[in-house]
């Protein structure tokens, strides 16, 4: 195995002849006897549970300052022959941007996060290493009308969010992040900068939500804005079990992915202590909802077509978008009146241990079935769900329009999620364990044949790849339930890209051979 100092010095080597500013590596290069690797490292690791004393850490981490860095880098790394991993802002529930389990290097990209709005064209062009907070602020700077439809944690990189078909609550009116991008930059494995003329329709729509890291590593994005109104509306409900929680989960199955497209109304279904019986667990379900438009409008749609939420003016805020961007992302923060310049905080080093998991639900749950979930909810007493309606326009797109086949038919995903405290090797043992037992009591209620998944909720209990003789194979496992039937052409557009398969993860998109 190649030892950290003579990949150091064997890269440093290469990038030095590959860069018109020599004197620059130093600062952007880093060993790990460099005494600022740890907070490099860990400033964009959002996972503890991938940062153990046993994990494996990368041998140098590089962190371009401009795109002949990220060229550079990849020549480098080909012809000494270490795999990269590429992090823009570390957010991969599985940590697939900053572990491995073979010696590797990070190419970190969170110093290239340029953001520029252009009004008068309604489109922006976004760096990979640009939070989504960073994305909103800009946007809202040059326009109070203007806004994206991507995710809701202000901290989640452009890079890794967009090449996974990244989504927010603005998906009913407006479709995923990729059904708004027109244009985008990659390096491919030759080190060439391309941009969507120059790499062509098939890489363009492989890197519109087939994973970026299989294919190149993505400099930006450029964006088409979408239009929001001066003001919308925010609400919050919720109900336990002995507050009919049931009747209000049986109804929402009907009426959140059929009802307005302005209105996204997500159901968290969490199990909590009984405040009406000590000791006793119940469920919560609460729908945490954007409309966009006023909130008279949505208290009489509601009350028409959804009477058991109960939905009351009180229980909404109307405020501005940027202001709802707040409330979703922290509502407390929102509370104490906190100004866009939140969205620029990028919280480093603020990991937590958690487990996400992702299934598609495409009949309602029946009034029985949600009882059983409810019961085994309360026996485990900690995972929790997160149901994200669909209908509206991303009914109205193909499903192979990007590689992201999850469309009409599909009533709401499902996100499976648990975190903890508890650094101990039992704790995680238990919680991992509870959250499949929990997704092997779903099989009767989801998709099947192929069990579909979301790869922005990278789950590596649903298939992993050795890149062995069997690697195709492995392959077909994860990417049929990622991709459904738009795996094929993945595999077509990774051969014809990268047919040495240099850009490589636990979950790529394999090489036919
Ligand atoms: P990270 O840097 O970890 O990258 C993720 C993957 O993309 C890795 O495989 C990485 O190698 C690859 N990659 C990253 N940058 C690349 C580049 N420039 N070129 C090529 N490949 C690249 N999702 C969602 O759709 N809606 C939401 O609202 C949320 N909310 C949310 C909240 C929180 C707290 C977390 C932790 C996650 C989410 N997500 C989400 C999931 C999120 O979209 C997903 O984890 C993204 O891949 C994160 O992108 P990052 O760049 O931050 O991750």
């Amino acid at each position: 195995l190649p030892t950290a100092q003579s990949v150091y010095d064997s890269f440093l080597r290469c990038l030095t002849q590959q860069t018109k500013s020599p004197t620059q590596l130093k600062n952007i290069v880093f060993s790990q006897t460099n005494p600022s690797f740890s907070s490099v490292l860990q400033n964009y690791i959002r996972n503890s549970r991938l940062n153990t004393t046993s994990t494996l850490k990368p041998l140098i981490i590089v962190t371009p300052l401009q795109e002949s860095h990220v060229q550079g880098a990849v020549i480098c790394a080909k012809s000494i022959g270490i795999q990269i991993k590429i992090r823009s802002g570390g957010h991969d529930y599985e940590g697939l941007s900053y572990i491995s389990d073979k010696p590797f290097i990070i190419l970190d990209l969170f110093n290239l996060n340029s953001v520029s709005v252009d009004i008068k064209k309604q489109t922006a062009v976004i760096q990979a290493g640009a939070t989504l907070g960073e994305v909103y602020y800009r946007i809202w700077e040059k326009s109070k009308v203007h806004g994206f439809p991507a995710g809701v944690c202000s901290t989640v990189g452009v890079g890794g969010h967009i090449s996974g078909a990244g989504y927010g609550n603005m998906l009913r009116k407006h479709g995923l992040s990729v059904d708004n991008v027109i244009d985008a930059q990659i390096v491919d494995v030759k080190g060439r900068l391309l941009d969507r003329k120059c790499m062509g329709e098939d890489l363009f729509w492989a890197i519109r939500g087939g994973g970026g890291a299989s294919f190149g590593v993505v400099l930006s994005y450029t964006i088409k804005l979408v239009p929001v109104p001066e003001t919308v509306t925010v609400f919050r409900v919720m109900k336990t079990l002995e507050e009919n929680a049931t009747d209000l989960v049986v109804e929402w199955q009907k009426v959140a992915p059929t009802t307005d497209d302005r209105l996204f109304m997500r159901l968290l279904l969490q199990p909590v202590s009984s405040r009406k019986v000590k000791g006793a667990k119940t469920i919560r379900a609460s729908v945490v909802a954007l409309f966009l438009g006023r909130v008279d409008e949505v208290v009489s749609l509601m009350g028409k077509e959804f009477p058991t939420l109960g939905l009351k003016k009180e229980d909404c805020n109307e405020t501005s978008w940027i202001r709802s961007v707040i409330w979703w992302d922290d509502e407390d923060a929102f509370n104490k009146g906190a100004k866009p310049e939140t969205l620029l905080d990028r919280k480093l080093n603020s990991a937590i241990f958690g487990k996400r998991k992702s299934d598609y639900v495409q009949k309602p749950i029946s009034r029985d079935g949600l009882e059983g979930i409810w019961k085994k909810m309360i026996e485990q007493g900690k995972v929790g769900f997160v149901f994200n309606p669909y209908g509206g326009k991303m009914a109205q797109i193909a499903s192979d329009a990007t590689p992201f086949p999850h469309r009409a038919g599909n009533l709401f995903k499902m996100q499976y999620s648990v975190n903890w405290n508890d650094p101990s090797v039992s704790a995680a043992q238990n919680f991992l364990s509870e959250a499949k037992e929990l997704y092997s009591y779903m099989t009767p209620f989801v998709s099947q044949n192929p069990r579909s998944a979301y790869l922005n909720y990278r789950d590596l209990d649903i298939g992993i790849n050795h890149f062995g003789a069997n690697s195709f194979k492995e392959g077909q496992v994860y990417g049929a339930k990622y991709f459904n039937n738009n795996f094929d052409r993945l595999v077509k557009i990774k051969a014809a890209v990268d047919s040495e398969n240099f850009f490589t993860n636990e979950q790529s998109i394999p090489v036919k051979i």
